[in-house]
Parts: structure tokens; C-alpha cells; sequence
């Protein structure tokens, strides 16, 4: 049987914690005199911890010192892990837990690949620790998303070429990581923002098994329309 390696991001992909980042990030913005919209936060979204806030004060046109911006990364997880603390299996978003089983039935290698460095406490809150054989998180990487370094460690750790990985993602730095790394990537959300990926679906409710056997067989590969489209 084919073994192909399944890299999941959590953020957007296994679990809605944007909104818990939003509030977190508004909190910390406006306590600074900066304002912080929804739609700011979109472009933080698969955004590093530390890029993040530095992103947020260059919109308030402010600047901090070291130390103060460390202080103030603190301040930032403590209040969005204390909206992490109140999260159970009912965030799972629809049909990832039903995926994760039955790749796991159909004896594929499995992993998170997040910039998160919250991966672990969220998995174990939302008890999907056990259903990944390998987790890279924020705390692994040096090089945040577009960077395929974190997919590219878990290729490694699931003993896999990268060419036989394929990447959930939710955001566009994501897909570029993953496009980079040469895995196939699947976009979720919005076809118009995620367009560089292989295959975009809205949430996991539209992925059909057959799509998911497919990527194990190898019959869904990797789409070339990315050099296609220069020419029109
Ligand atoms: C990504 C999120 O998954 O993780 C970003 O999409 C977040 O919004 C980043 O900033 C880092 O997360 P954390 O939990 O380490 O602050
Ligand atoms: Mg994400």
C-alpha cells in the first residue's frame, strides 16, 4: 500500500483559534492606543508570535523597546491561552476529526506543521494529541512560513521524500511553504485568496474520501497550472 505523509496546520485548519488571537492581539493594541479591525488580523494569520506584534506596530506607527516588546509579547499568550483554556472537542472544525481517522485506517504517516508555539496544550485541550505521529511547532523552526522549513522537518520526521507530502493550509504563506517545499498543497478556505495551491477546498466537509484516496495513490498530484498561467 502506498504511504504518503500528511502535514496538517492547526491554526485555521484543525481548530478556529483566529477569533482567540483577534481578541488577544485587540486587547494588547488598544491598551497602546493602537486600533486593531478583523481584517488586520487576517494578515496575521500563519504570521509568527514575534512578526505579528512587530507588524501591528508598524499599522500604529510606534516603536518599543526590547525589553517592552517582550513584555508585551507576554502579555499577548497570556490572555489569548487563557481563551485556549476553555476549549474542548466541540472546536474541532467539521469533518477533521472524521479525516485524521480515516487516514489513520488507511495506514498513512501523519503530522502537524504549525508556527504556533501552542500546538501541544491546543492538541491535548482539543484531544487530538494521539492522532499525530510527528508535531514541528513554533518551537522547532528558525525560519517562519513562507519558509518550507517546518513541512520540510516533518517530511524528515515522518521518513518521507518530500514529494510524497501533501500539506493542509489555510494561509497564503502556508501554501507558498508548502509549494516550495514541492508537496501538494490544499488550501482551506477561499479559493480567490488561497489560489497558488494544488486543490482549495472551503472546510474539510467538501473533501470526499475519494478526493483523500486519490492523494494516497497518487492519481491527485501536484498541479503545474502555476507555470501555465504566465503564458495567458
Ligand atoms: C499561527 C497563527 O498558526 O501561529 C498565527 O495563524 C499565530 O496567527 C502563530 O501568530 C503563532 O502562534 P502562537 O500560538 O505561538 O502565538
Ligand atoms: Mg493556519
Amino acid at each position: 500500500m502506498n504511504k504518503k505523509g500528511f502535514i496538517f496546520d492547526l491554526d485555521g485548519v484543525i481548530v478556529d483559534t483566529a477569533k482567540y488571537h483577534f481578541l488577544a492581539w485587540k486587547k494588547l493594541a488598544n491598551s497602546i492606543g493602537i486600533d486593531f479591525s478583523e481584517a488586520q488580523n487576517e494578515q496575521l494569520k500563519g504570521v509568527s508570535r514575534k512578526r505579528s506584534l512587530e507588524k501591528i506596530l508598524k499599522w500604529g506607527n510606534k516603536s518599543l523597546s526590547e525589553g517592552e516588546f517582550k513584555r508585551l509579547m507576554g502579555l499577548k499568550n497570556d490572555d489569548y491561552l487563557s481563551h485556549i483554556n476553555q476549549m474542548d472537542t466541540s472546536e474541532i472544525l467539521p469533518n477533521v476529526a472524521q479525516t485524521l481517522d480515516f487516514l489513520k485506517e488507511n495506514k498513512q504517516a501523519v503530522a502537524l506543521g504549525s508556527a504556533s508555539k501552542n500546538a501541544v496544550p491546543i492538541l491535548k485541550k482539543v484531544d487530538l494529541l494521539e492522532q499525530f505521529e510527528a508535531i514541528v511547532d513554533g518551537n522547532d523552526v528558525s525560519k517562519a512560513k513562507p519558509d518550507p522549513e517546518v513541512f520540510l522537518i516533518g517530511a524528515k520526521l515522518l521518513n518521507k521524500e518530500p514529494e510524497d507530502c501533501i500539506v493542509f493550509e489555510d494561509s497564503v504563506a502556508g501554501i507558498k511553504a508548502a509549494n516550495t517545499a514541492n508537496m501538494i498543497s490544499i488550501g482551506i478556505g477561499q479559493k480567490e485568496v488561497l489560489h497558488e495551491a494544488d486543490y482549495v477546498f472551503t472546510d474539510f466537509t467538501e473533501m470526499s474520501q475519494d478526493f483523500l484516496k486519490g492523494l494516497i495513490s497518487g492519481k491527485n498530484k501536484k498541479q503545474t497550472k502555476r507555470n501555465v498561467s504566465i503564458d495567458n
